[in-house]
């Protein structure tokens, strides 16, 4: 098949892998939600060789990640596992860290919170989540542009924005380590499970 390209991916992977760098430096594995298309998959698992890079996503969007997969060839990178949250359950890999990636704003309301809630229960103590894209800080947009694509985002269906204050209300032990401003008013949220 051809594989499927993302141009955002393409431009955020550098920004991001300077993140989990540093985010991701004593992690062994990490679990990705929402692989998309695979290509941050491969970017990272190919920069980070230190860790076990484990992909997952809805089954629709497997053959194209496993598609890159298949190309890059590199013994630290997974197959994907079928996750939805919300209709899945975490896969069961002895993961200690998390990835994702534009996926909170797409996700509904109850999947957002029930994504952060079970990344809180399957992390071991000091493992480590980094959510990367657009939100929402103390009830404000940090840009007029991420104000319009929330509300066209909420039209089409999707869940829209959450709140930074929101994602805190829903976990328990996870910690809100560093919040990394990143390229076109996105943000990298880290956090830590004490
Ligand atoms: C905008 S794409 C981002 C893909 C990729 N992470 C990236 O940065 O290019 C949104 C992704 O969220 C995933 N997604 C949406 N709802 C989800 C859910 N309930 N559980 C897991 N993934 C979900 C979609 O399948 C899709 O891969």
């Amino acid at each position: 098949m051809t594989k499927p390209y993302s141009q955002a991916c393409e431009n955020n992977r550098g920004p991001i892998l300077s993140v989990l760098k540093q985010a991701f430096a004593n992690s062994n594995a990490v679990l990705e939600i929402g692989s998309g298309t695979g290509q941050h998959a491969v970017y990272f698992a190919k920069h980070l060789e230190h860790l076990q890079w484990f992909t997952s996503d809805q089954v629709q969007y497997h053959e194209g990640i496993q598609a890159w997969i298949d190309e890059a060839r590199l013994f630290n990178l997974h197959p994907p596992s079928e996750l939805k949250i919300g209709q899945n359950a975490i896969p069961d890999i002895e993961a200690d860290a998390v990835f994702t990636a534009n996926t909170t704003h797409i996700m509904q309301p109850d999947e957002a919170r029930q994504m952060m809630i079970q990344v809180d229960e399957m992390l071991p103590a000091s493992g480590v989540f980094c959510q990367y894209g657009p939100f929402i800080e103390n009830g404000r947009f940090n840009s007029q542009s991420n104000d319009d694509f929330h509300h066209r985002l909420i039209a089409q269906g999707y869940g829209g924005y959450q709140d930074i204050v929101t994602l805190k209300s829903w976990v328990s032990r996870l910690t809100l380590r560093h919040i990394h401003t990143m390229p076109a008013n996105n943000l990298l949220l880290e956090w830590v499970k004490v």
